[in-house]
């Protein structure tokens, strides 16, 4: 069985169950095309079934490059942008000691993961290269196609200084490639210079690759136990594969509600966590919504909150403003810790009602208040309740939002498996800085700026 729940009881008032029951033949057909791989997008259907193919050999690889790192470094640079490097942040930092890059290294037993080569800042890499320097790391550098600007300009640098420190046999044997079996300069690279390297399935794209090497390699390397993750996603492939019934396969549930929501109006999704663990596995959600449904003119816009600390700046607008909101909220049954609120003699700020009560609900109390708040002001809800926050519940998380995001992708008759809108910024870029290949787009653009 599946620990992942969702709860529908606050969408009540504004999705009927009828209107639901409604997209039974519709999903059926979604499910066939995505099952028999024959649906828009099907030459990236691959994550599929990666949770039940991953095989033994590749994590055993992966277990002893994970081990290799942890000898030679205290730092690994995870370079990479978008599906590159979100699933491995959200997973890490979902599992995470809050200040693990604080704690001395018999505390944390286990590589500290530092990011580069997901922006251009010119002061970031300045300070990372500065950090670096006398300090022992190595490089997981992670690009599918090989050629995205950001990582690729960030390893240049960063096998620089490595190569400058180590030698460039001794940098070739921190450093680690994720990348395409055959196309892309990375590739070229990665056998040239003779690094450890691992393939993306070609018919996985970037958000959906957090279960292939681009996620495993470094959630491995910070420690954390990659076979259980990838187990809970069996487990919840396993489920969604077999439970062809609309109201208890909660993937299909979830993508269903929010076009039904969608169609109403309702066009932005908050993502909510009440704790701040959660914060980059929102980030990834975001880019998993956003890259996979916004195109054509359409698409639900995903927004991310991190309560109670987002109640007071973005809770006034989603109480009071436009209802043109609907609010997922991650609830994690047991924390991994607690701690109890002491009594004070002298009560003087007044909290002695809560000696004695479990910070944990607390925090608890808070998110119930606040969804009756969120539904009384109009406000749809929808809870997605975790056991745990573990490697396994995960596992299960991930994957179902994988799935729902491509069920869903289907209603809202999109391909959810392709970008093609991010190649714009990259067209202009590339003509301002007068990439060769681009000279009529540099004129067209030098026109424009005058
Ligand atoms: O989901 C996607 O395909 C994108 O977000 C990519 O992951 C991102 O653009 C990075 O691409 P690449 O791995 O080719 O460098």
């Amino acid at each position: 069985m599946i620990g992942l729940k969702i709860n529908t009881g606050n969408i009540a008032g504004f999705v009927e169950t009828e209107e639901i029951r409604l997209f039974e033949s519709e999903l059926s057909l979604h499910r066939d095309h995505l099952y028999n791989k024959t649906g828009t997008g099907n030459d990236f259907l691959g994550w599929i079934d990666l949770p039940s193919g991953c095989s033994k050999a590749l994590l055993s690889q992966i277990h002893d490059d994970a081990a290799r790192i942890k000898e030679q470094s205290d730092y690994v640079v995870v370079t990479g942008i978008g599906g590159s490097y979100l699933g491995t942040r959200a997973v890490t930092e979902a599992l995470g000691h809050s200040f693990t890059n604080l704690l001395n290294k018999t505390e944390r037993n286990a590589p500290i993961l530092l990011y580069a080569g997901h922006h251009l800042d010119a002061e970031y890499m300045h300070q990372l290269l500065e950090f670096l320097t006398n300090k022992s790391y190595s490089v997981i550098v992670i690009s599918k196609s090989g050629t995205t600007t950001e990582p690729a300009v960030a390893f240049r640098m960063l096998k620089n200084h490595l190569e400058n420190t180590y030698g460039k046999q001794g940098a070739a044997k921190r450093i680690y490639a994720i990348t395409d079996a055959s196309r892309g300069a990375l590739k070229q690279v990665a056998d040239n210079e003779g690094y450890s390297s691992y393939v993306i399935p070609d018919d996985v794209g970037g958000r959906y690759s957090v279960l292939t090497p681009v996620g495993l390699l470094p959630i491995a390397a910070a420690g954390f136990d990659i076979r259980k993750l990838v187990d809970g996603a069996a487990k919840m492939e396993a489920f969604l594969r077999k439970e062809d019934e609309l109201f208890k396969n909660p993937a299909a549930l979830y993508a269903i509600i929010r076009n039904i929501l969608y169609r109403k109006g309702k066009t932005i999704e908050i993502l909510a966590g009440y704790t701040p663990s959660l914060f980059y596995l929102i980030e990834w959600w975001k880019q998993l919504y956003g890259e996979s449904e916004g195109k054509d003119q359409k698409g639900i816009f995903p927004a991310g909150v991190s309560f109670t600390t987002d109640l007071h700046s973005m809770g006034q607008y989603i109480q009071e403003g436009l209802r043109n909101i609907f609010e997922t909220v991650i609830n994690i049954r047991s924390p991994r810790t607690d701690i109890e609120i002491p009594s004070d003699s002298d009560n003087l700020d007044g909290l002695n009602f809560l000696a004695g009560q479990r910070l944990s609900h607390v925090n608890k109390m808070a998110a119930t208040g606040t969804m009756i708040a969120h539904v009384d002001g109009g406000i749809p809800n929808i809870e997605i309740e975790l056991p745990d926050l573990s490697e396994n519940s995960l596992g299960e998380l991930i994957y179902f939002f994988e799935m729902a995001c491509a069920i869903s992708g289907y209603i809202l008759e999109v391909n959810p498996f392709d970008q093609p809108g991010v190649e714009a910024y990259k067209k202009n870029m590339f003509a301002l800085l007068n990439k060769p290949g681009f000279e009529k787009e540099t004129a067209e653009i030098q026109k424009r700026l005058k």
